[in-house]
């Protein structure tokens, strides 16, 4: 029963075949009784225990297998060795966009910019089938009628959350084949809930694409070495399992990953730059930090190792993520066979737990002025208390994919951009309640009428 339960919670991340087989499987051995009568007989009343190792096993294995081809390219190593001189060519030309700005007199979108350098950096790393000119930072303004739509699938976020069921049911009729791309919602109905949603279906239909030519076209001969592999490709010709490789699963963990690629490390670089525009002390400070890092830039790019230990860099960033919470809602974890005890509580098997990390950022008995932006707590001596209740990435097995990612693209960014010699940016018709979260969707969101972290380029 514990494989039926999980199955069915997992339809998002295994594919419908696979989802039928388990529970068919279990189904007959469950009616039979051949898997109790296996285990009793053949190895003498163990069965309580095979079941008992199945609980540990089965959801965390199978995650961890799934997740094992993505790690390779998102580890620390990867992207410190393999993807840096990329993210920074990225950066060098999130620049050069930004210092078009001076010459127009007109006040730019930083939050838009950042979102396009975060999902231009994810997509250079996934596929290697992009032209010349692809991607976001090269569109006017980049790329307006996208960042709204991405804006506006996360505020409609709790329609797909609540249509999940509906979108299961009917992905399963045959007949139904016009769906969204969005999901498993039929698209005249999605599109009825949700406008914006065609642009992201164009976006989807790009991913597909990419999907579809890596699965199809596996020209990776032997010489290729995987150091020049991109991520759809990899996974296309990865040991797993066929199920796992299907052309819709990929697209699934594909369009995963743009969201989760794009969406915090946008949001973050744009709250962080926020802080430090408008607080001058900060600016000065980072500035003088960086100054000898960053004096031959863009002819001599300093590593990630370098940025990695400059203390008030690495302060402001870790305040920023903090505020910015990751995920502002709870995501539930299931212990499910052992008791969890804590303190004088014990929570039985089974019993959805989880914290919240907006809450837990928010203590003010572990972080003083929680609300405050306030990097220099981060450099005090013992950060200890602090450094266990942050958990903007999560911690353990579920952790977030593309932490050293993001951790990479906001430590490039500020440094390229907040340098003494970088551009000169003033805010524009903006403040905090502008970069503060004040709506709770599947990622925490300012006010919704805002315009924007804007800034005159001077
Ligand atoms: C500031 C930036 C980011 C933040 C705050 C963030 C936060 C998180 C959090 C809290 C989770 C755990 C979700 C859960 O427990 O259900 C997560 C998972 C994930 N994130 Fe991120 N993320 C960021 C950037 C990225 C980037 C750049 C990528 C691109 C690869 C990414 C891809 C993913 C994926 C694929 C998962 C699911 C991991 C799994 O289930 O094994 N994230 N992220």
């Amino acid at each position: 029963m514990a494989v039926l339960n999980w199955a069915s919670s997992r339809t998002d991340t295994l594919s419908p075949g696979t989802t039928a087989l388990l529970v068919i499987t279990t189904w007959l051995l469950y009616v039979t009784g051949l898997a109790e009568f296996y285990y009793e007989y053949r190895y003498g009343g163990k069965y309580i225990f095979e079941i008992e190792q199945m609980h540990k096993e089965f959801v965390h294995d199978l995650h961890q297998q799934q997740r094992k081809p993505f790690d390779l390219f998102f580890s620390h190593m990867s992207i410190n060795t393999r993807y840096w001189p990329m993210l920074a060519d990225k950066a060098l030309f999130l620049e050069s966009r930004i210092q078009e700005y001076k010459a127009q007199g007109k006040a730019m979108r930083l939050d838009r910019a950042f979102s396009a350098f975060s999902a231009d950096c994810i997509e250079g790393i996934c596929t290697d089938d992009l032209k010349p000119g692809d991607g976001f930072l090269y569109q006017p303004d980049f790329g307006p009628e996208w960042y709204d739509g991405l804006l506006g699938l996360i505020r409609n976020a709790p329609i797909g959350e609540w249509t999940a069921w509906l979108s299961r049911t009917v992905h399963r009729h045959p007949r139904l084949t016009n769906y969204s791309s969005l999901g498993y919602i039929p698209q005249r109905l999605l599109l009825w809930l949700f406008p914006q949603g065609h642009i992201a279906n164009k976006y989807d239909e790009r991913t597909r694409t990419q999907i579809h030519k890596a699965v199809t076209q596996q020209h990776l001969s032997k010489d290729d070495s995987s150091e020049h592999i991109a991520l759809f490709q990899a996974l296309a010709q990865s040991n797993l399992s066929p199920a796992d490789k299907t052309e819709e699963r990929l697209v699934k963990e594909a369009k995963l990953i743009f969201l989760g690629g794009t969406i915090s490390t946008g949001r973050t670089l744009g709250f962080v730059s926020y802080y430090i525009l408008s607080r001058p002390y900060i600016k000065a400070r980072l500035g003088g930090e960086l100054r000898d890092v960053m004096t031959a830039w863009p002819e001599v790019v300093p590593t990630w190792i370098e940025l990695e230990k400059l203390p008030y860099l690495q302060a402001v960033i870790k305040e920023a993520l903090r505020l910015t919470y990751g995920f502002m809602r709870r995501l539930p974890r299931v212990s499910p066979d052992v008791a969890i005890q804590y303190k004088e509580y014990t929570i039985p098997p089974g019993t959805p737990l989880g914290m919240n990390a907006y809450l837990m950022h928010s203590n003010p008995e572990v972080y003083q002025d929680p609300d405050q932006f306030a990097p220099e707590r981060w450099l005090a001596e013992d950060t200890k208390t602090m450094q266990r209740s942050y958990v903007t990435f999560t911690k353990g097995s579920r952790s977030c994919l593309g932490q050293d990612l993001s951790m990479a693209e906001i430590s490039l960014v500020p440094a390229v951009l907040f340098r003494p010699d970088g551009p000169g940016m003033e805010l524009f018709e903006t403040d905090e309640s502008d970069v503060k979260h004040v709506h709770n969707f599947v990622v925490p969101l300012p006010k919704f009428d805002s315009l924007g972290v804007r800034v005159m380029v001077r």
